[in-house]
């Protein structure tokens, strides 16, 4: 039998490519006219790809990688410089697949970073897809943006620091321009990079975005009575498989879950930033000096932040001189400290009770799904979006800040939100409370995120219906 071909491409680097292949498992579980091919592009000296590559690839499931470009890391716009360099090999091993697939090819699916690709695709005549690893909102905000930008010649630097309230067609109170991504009102190679990729998002046939109805109900239609193209919440997809390929972290969490197993139920304060960011040691010693005032136990993940031009932070190899003198014999017992964290294993176990979190999207779904309420601590991109909506839209979060922008900016000095408020946000977390709270809310919201997932559920319906639409492409 013929199938009809979906050809995605992620962005380098194994996290990305594994929600991809997650969310590309998922649909052609739901369907056997389907195939999936991936073009891996490659970061230099990223070992890891190969051995996935080949745990991953079955008869349905090809995997074509993408020479190497010599891009040199380091610009704040590599990642762009990275996809415009790939522009020429993707377009010719996508004209050699058009002519040798046995397979049809039913549309592409790109990261959303990847919109420069719509172009190629265009002048093959295939139909181009988004998969969207961010929130209905946040696609809603973007594309927004980009539209006062361009239709309507909209200074949007009038927005940096600024007290004003923005109404945004997706979100259903109105938004302070604090909470705007910060690349999105200042000017410069990045902000410029950003928009251009924005405004293909036009282009596309279809956005497949990682959420589900009942979480961004509002966004959604409002999204779906837009000028974008059709979108299809097929989520929460998410990262189960996070130690790909990593040896990083694998003794550590036998430990961390040896030591979870004996704290009483919900109990747990849980601390983790994201993969990408690790606080500078002054505001670690204001979260640490919040945790221990606040008496409760708690998980601290802490990671050294990446030096200037990198991305990832590491571990410490100690903690000493990075907390506050004496705190790790005054907290012993009831705290304990760790570097790489196995996020959604800690989050489903029963002693967490509280999740202070920079709000990624992955960890918002995540912290969803296990049911357990966060407090707002945002660094970079839409997280500062993702922190208000889930505080003040949803109230299915305590805030520390919701506007808390981390600068990576050489010449600011970096804001230190002080130790008070960072421990009343903790308690508010932690207290137990009456019907209505935060709490209750976003155990509502956990079981509509397995609803969703099920025969008949929003995101199964939404991921049957992208598949008869891509299908009819090839008919
Ligand atoms: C979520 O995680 C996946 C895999 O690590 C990544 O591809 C994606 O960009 C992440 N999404 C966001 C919004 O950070
Ligand atoms: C703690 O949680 C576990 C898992 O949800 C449950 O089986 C157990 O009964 C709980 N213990 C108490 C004391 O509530």
């Amino acid at each position: 039998m013929k199938k009809a071909e979906l050809v995605f491409i992620p962005l380098p680097g194994v996290s990305h490519l594994a929600s991809t292949v997650e969310a590309a498992k998922l649909l052609l579980q739901r369907d056997c006219r389907l195939s999936a091919t991936f073009l891996i592009m490659r970061f230099p000296n990223d070992d890891i790809i190969e051995a996935y590559t080949k745990e991953i690839s079955t008869p349905s499931l090809r995997i074509i990688s993408i020479p190497e470009q010599d891009i040199s890391p380091g610009s704040e716009t590599y990642l762009f410089d990275l996809i415009e360099s790939q522009v020429p090999s993707m377009r010719n091993v996508l004209s050699e697949l058009l002519q040798k697939s046995s397979d049809r090819i039913a549309g592409i699916v790109l990261d959303l970073f990847c919109s420069r690709f719509v172009d190629v695709a265009d002048e093959l005549g295939i139909p181009s897809y988004i998969f969207f690893t961010s929130s209905a909102s946040a696609l809603g905000l973007f594309t927004h943006l980009t539209s006062l930008k361009f239709d309507h010649n909209l200074d949007l630097t009038q927005f940096e620091n600024s007290e004003a309230e923005l109404s945004v067609p997706c979100v259903s109170i109105k938004v302070p321009a604090k909470v705007l991504p910060a690349f999105s009102v200042r000017t410069g190679p990045l902000t410029e990079r950003a928009f251009d990729c924005f405004k293909r998002f036009f282009k596309v046939k279809g956005f497949l975005i990682n959420t589900f109805y009942e979480l961004e109900s509002y966004a959604i239609r409002s999204l779906s009575n837009g000028k974008l193209p059709k979108v299809y919440p097929i989520g929460p997809v998410l990262n189960l498989h996070h130690q790909i390929g990593s040896s990083e972290g694998r003794s550590d969490e036998d430990e961390i879950k040896k030591w979870l197993d004996i704290q009483p139920n919900s109990s747990v304060v849980f601390l983790c930033f994201g993969s990408r960011a690790g606080l500078e040691v002054p505001q670690l010693k204001e979260v640490a000096s919040a945790l221990e005032r606040s008496g409760y136990r708690f998980l601290l993940s802490i990671r050294k932040p990446p030096p200037q031009g990198k991305f990832r932070p590491t571990d410490y190899e100690d903690f000493d001189g990075v907390l506050p003198e004496g705190f790790l014999e005054r907290t012993k017992g009831r705290g304990k400290l760790i570097g790489w964290a196995p996020q959604m294993e800690v989050l489903s176990h029963a002693a967490v009770g509280g999740f202070v979190s920079h709000c990624g999207w992955n960890s918002t779904l995540e912290s969803v799904w296990c049911g357990i309420p966060v407090a707002t601590f945002p660094m970079y991109a839409e997280q500062q979006l993702n922190a208000f909506q889930l505080v003040k839209e949803y109230g299915m979060a305590e805030a520390i800040r919701v506007d808390y922008v981390k600068d990576d900016r050489m010449d600011s000095e970096a804001e230190v939100v002080g130790s008070e408020e960072i421990e009343v946000a903790i308690r508010r977390l932690m207290e137990a409370e009456g019907s209505g709270g935060v709490r209750e809310k976003v155990r509502r919201m956990q079981k509509e995120s397995r609803l969703a997932l099920e025969e008949g559920g929003s995101s199964y319906n939404a991921q049957i219906s992208f598949i008869e639409d891509v299908i009819k492409n090839v008919d």
